[in-house]
């Protein structure tokens, strides 16, 4: 039994979805979540930053004391975490292996990855998906200002709307029926998306693969919280108008969610 918090980070909102899978399969953990909105997007910085960025908030997560550390990011997954899971010695997880073991078990022949600029240039999501499943075929796009749509808020606007349609054509032209949201921001306008393909697309959310990930680990290490805290802590490194409110209207509830501000 380990009664310490969760640490989870992204560069805004888009992890919270993670968050909410996490308490979904485990309800009795604590969690605090890092939301590095001083250095959003992350999808357009270089590999260099993204390795900095996710240092710091390693760094401030270890100090406040967490049993473990998800990225719930696909651009800090793709660019950062075999390097952070060199350095610090704590177990990491990222979004992208749970999701590619889930490819894998549902045994998928075609799959479509979405995510940010950086995350789709590094190709991480084809790497990862070809070392398990050699034969299948990966139909990438990058989706450059679909996270800052999310996090703006602007969902409902044309500008949304024209993004999507552009985004989503080379999966339509080639029928794929399969498609991972790489990027964590993406699962909020999941509806949006999905209404754009006139057949049924399985849209896979990271934040369930790894939610049933990190119960599979806490349950090997007998680590997991027995005293059903669920208290959640919200950390962001920047104040931006509108987060708090978008924060609430995200997550589901929770016995205590405090919410702090520093630079
Ligand atoms: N939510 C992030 C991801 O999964 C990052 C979006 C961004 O900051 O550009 O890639």
């Amino acid at each position: 039994m380990d009664n310490r918090p969760i640490g989870i980070f992204d560069s805004g909102l888009g992890g919270i979805t993670v968050l909410n899978e996490l308490k979904k399969t485990l309800p009795q953990e604590n969690y605090i979540y890092l939301g590095d909105t001083l250095n959003f997007p992350y999808g357009s910085k270089t590999k260099e930053q993204i390795i900095e960025f996710s240092e710091k908030n390693t760094q401030y997560l270890k100090s406040q004391n967490v049993k473990m550390i998800v990225i719930a990011c696909g651009t800090a997954t793709s660019q950062a975490l075999d390097e952070i899971k060199s350095k610090y010695n704590i177990y990491i997880e990222g979004i992208i292996e749970p999701t590619v073991d889930y490819v894998k078990n549902e045994k998928i022949t075609k799959i479509g990855v979405i995510g940010t600029e950086g995350t789709i240039k590094s190709g991480a999501w084809g790497k990862y998906l070809k070392l398990k499943i050699p034969n299948i075929e990966v139909i990438n796009q990058a989706c450059p200002i679909l996270a800052e749509i999310v996090e703006e808020n602007k969902a409902k606007t044309k500008e949304a709307q024209d993004a999507i349609h552009n985004y989503m054509k080379i999966f339509k032209e080639n029928n794929v029926k399969n498609l991972i949201l790489g990027c964590t921001h993406y699962s909020i306008i999941e509806e949006l998306i999905k209404k754009e393909f006139d057949y049924d697309v399985n849209l896979i959310n990271t934040g369930n693969t790894i939610a049933s990930k990190i119960k599979q680990e806490l349950t090997k290490r007998k680590m997991l919280n027995k005293a059903n805290q669920n208290n959640i802590k919200i950390v962001v490194s920047k104040y931006e108008k509108g987060f708090e409110k978008s924060i609430k209207n995200l997550l589901k509830s929770a016995k205590t969610l405090d919410i702090t501000y520093f630079n």
